[in-house]
């Protein structure tokens, strides 16, 4: 009943939107546009292409927002309650499966899949049918959807349900999860999943690495109904075998590369070069630096990460004085203890290499917790080191965005269990992240690099890094799904 559909020929579904809105004093809305590689992507099809990003409300702002009839074109943010939404989001989206993606469970304890579990993911299912009923309330006839991340595996099989006739696409920034690391989750749970994001006509991520070990999960998971075909067959594929008709759902590979053109005009306004003269003045006059930017996520490594600096300075006392490692840790789901405790970590650990080696003239390690973009261009710029280690990553954009700003070139220290290393891993130097004495060893190697090696390697880097920019990245994904 083509009547009943909605307009939209394109919809994207994510958990956090474009827009936050906040409660003033004065009881007025104010709204935030927020960045990232979805709100790049999605400009480069422009305003007259009828596109609706369905999003979350996240905060009290938000909700009011949605409360007030507030809100902007092109945008539909879906007030669900605010319960149902801290179980999905924080209970099974960060707790459970981000944990799985990343294997950050200290397995002698944990995970325990128990009745609050059970009811956690209950909520789950609705936070998705939520998303679905919208998405298929505003779709037009046979419109393409595109639904991200981990947080809306279950959308896809619903929306079909709802909807046959949409191109349905998932795709997951995350990486995915071995097939032992999978199992870990009860069978019925394992087999929803995998059913939900079937759903899709395709399915895509951001290395061969994370989709090779999806199709090994649905290989296994559900022989009877999933086969694999062979990883040699272009594009590979998932099939149903309970289906009628049968069906198959494409499994893709999209990198999301760094927005040069942004970055290299943002990177230069009066406000970083400010925060580059405070920097300096943090620094110290002639000290070389290594630098990280993060947010504040388990899977980031940020705490072994000082552990290596602090080897480095034991193992090579020439370097004490002579650099400085400036950290930004920013907070991220702060609502998660675990997340609280790993941030009083790594301050505490910051704590201890300064009071154990600083000098009065000499702050070994410069930690700002504190969000600031324009800070975080500018310690990109002035950057000897970049130090990108963590446990595992998605792809990692900061590992892509350093080469591209960097003023003289930066040594690229690099995780090989991050999705960067794909593409950057021959140009840079690559560490086993829980190795605290090798990455140490390979901070020493990229602070002794000679500059011509460097800025040879950045250059090479920085290539690499923007050869997918975000605008390519999303319609490159649009013409699959509807090819
Ligand atoms: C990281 C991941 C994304 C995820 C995002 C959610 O950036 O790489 O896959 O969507 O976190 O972050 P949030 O702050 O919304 O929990």
């Amino acid at each position: 009943m083509a009547s009943t559909h909605g307009a939209h020929r394109i919809l994207v579904a994510s958990n956090r939107g474009p827009i936050t809105y906040e409660v003033r004093e004065d009881d007025s809305l104010h709204a935030r546009r927020g960045g990232g590689g979805l709100v790049s992507g999605l400009s480069a099809i422009g305003p007259d292409a009828g596109a609706l990003w369905v999003c979350s409300a996240l905060g009290d702002g938000d909700r009011e927002a949605v409360a007030r009839g507030v809100g902007e074109d092109g945008v539909r943010m879906l007030a669900i309650d605010a319960e149902v939404h801290a179980d999905a989001y924080n209970g099974i989206a960060n707790s459970v499966l981000w944990f799985v993606h990343h294997m950050l469970y200290q397995t002698p304890l944990e995970p325990v899949f128990d009745a609050e579990f059970r009811r956690r993911w209950a909520s789950y299912r609705t936070y998705n049918h939520a998303f679905a009923e919208a998405l298929a309330e505003e779709a037009a006839e046979g419109a393409s959807v595109l639904v991200q991340d981990y947080h809306l595996c279950l959308v896809p099989g619903m929306l079909r349900e709802l909807r046959p006739d949409l191109r349905i696409g998932h795709f997951s920034h995350t990486p995915w999860a071995p097939e032992d690391y999978f199992r870990m989750l009860p069978d019925d749970i394992r087999a929803e999943l995998l059913d939900g994001m079937l759903g899709a006509d395709r399915v895509a991520f951001l290395t061969w690495r994370w989709a090779t070990a999806f199709m090994r999960c649905a290989g296994e998971t559900d022989p009877e109904r999933y086969r694999v075909t062979s990883p040699s067959d272009t594009p590979p594929a998932v099939e149903h075998l309970d289906g009628a008709p049968p069906r198959r759902t494409l499994v893709g590979v999209h990198g999301l590369g760094a927005d040069a053109e942004f970055l290299r005009e943002r990177s230069h306004r009066a406000d970083v070069e400010e925060r580059m003269a405070a920097l300096r003045a943090e620094i110290g006059e002639g000290r070389r630096t290594v630098v990280r930017v993060d947010r504040t996520e388990l899977s980031k490594n940020i705490v072994r990460g000082l552990l290596a600096y602090r080897q480095l300075l034991d193992e090579h006392p020439e370097w004490r004085e002579r650099v400085v490692h400036v950290a930004f840790a920013y907070p991220s789901r702060q609502d998660l203890a675990v997340y609280r405790d790993y941030t009083a970590e790594v301050q505490r650990v910051a704590d201890e290499i300064n009071s154990r080696y600083g000098t009065p003239d000499w702050t070994p390690v410069v930690l700002h917790v504190k969000d600031d973009f324009a800070r975080s261009l500018a310690a990109y710029r002035l950057a000897d080191v970049a130090l990108v280690n963590p446990i595992r990553d998605g792809m990692n954009l900061v590992a892509k965005e350093v080469p591209v700003v960097s003023d003289e070139g930066c040594v690229l220290v690099l995780s090989r269990e991050a999705g960067a290393y794909e593409e950057l891993g021959e140009d840079a130097i690559s560490v086993n992240p829980y190795d605290v004495i090798g990455t140490a060893r390979a901070l020493h190697e990229a602070l002794t690099m000679q500059p011509g090696e460097r800025a040879e390697r950045t250059k090479r880097l920085a290539a690499a890094a923007t050869a997918l920019p975000p605008a390519q990245w999303f319609l490159d994904q649009l013409r699959e799904l509807e090819g």
